[in-house]
């Protein structure tokens, strides 16, 4: 071994050993970086550098929750890949109010429908923020509610939907004009009976 290269061995030990405690890149790698739903990744590392970094970025209608940038250390990430969770626009309900008035909501957040005085709610109160951007169950609706003294309009209402036709319907209208008609002819003629 000629004395030169006996001089430069030490530095070529510590160099290996550096090398191997760096871990650059192309010796010790992470495995490839874990892909996410609704998002993707890529490789920011830096031309010279010794570790690879990953961003994170989520699809149009995701949020990114967690860290955007994970590290590779030791042939380990840093930390987990972060998520990206959907958003949810917020619901629009007819005569009724949101339990929390904003305008995004995210994936698997709750919110409670309080309807108007006088409306009732149809389907359910509780809705959730799902994965696929939508409200689950579905957005429920604010209907009037039926008060006291209502029922018969509603009773009719319901009668004439089983009605076959339109000229049945204007008949049964016609029938119930003339009960009304007798009714008031004869409340008309009791008092006279008193004379
Ligand atoms: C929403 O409600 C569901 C079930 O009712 C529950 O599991 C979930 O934790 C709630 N979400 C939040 C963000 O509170
Ligand atoms: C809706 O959620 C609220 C608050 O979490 C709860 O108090 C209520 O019981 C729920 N209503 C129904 C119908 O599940
Ligand atoms: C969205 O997700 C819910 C469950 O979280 C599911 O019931 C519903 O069918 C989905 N809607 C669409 C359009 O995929």
């Amino acid at each position: 071994m000629p004395p030169k290269l006996q001089s430069i061995l030490p530095a070529l030990y510590l160099l290996g050993v550096l090398t191997l405690l760096l871990c650059p890149s192309g010796l010790c790698d992470c495995r490839i970086p874990p892909g996410i739903a609704h998002g993707s990744h890529h490789d920011i590392s830096s031309f010279l550098s010794f570790t690879t970094v990953v961003h994170y970025e989520c699809d149009e209608g995701y949020v990114l929750v967690g860290d955007p940038q994970i590290t590779c250390r030791s042939s380990q990430w840093s930390s987990a890949a972060p998520q990206c969770k959907a958003l949810c626009l917020k619901p629009e309900v007819e005569n009724g109010k949101l339990s929390e008035d904003k305008d995004l909501f995210v994936e698997s957040e709750n919110v409670t429908i309080r309807c108007d005085s006088g409306y009732g709610v149809v389907n359910s109160q509780n809705i959730t923020c799902s994965a696929n951007r939508t409200w689950y169950p579905e957005v429920p609706k604010c209907e009037w509610e039926v008060h006291n003294g209502c029922e018969q309009v509603v009773e009719g209402s319901k009668l004439m939907q089983c009605l076959p036709s339109p000229t049945d319907v204007k008949m049964a209208l016609e029938v119930y004009k003339l009960s009304l008609e007798i009714k008031r002819l004869k409340q008309e003629d009791q008092p006279k009976d008193l004379y």
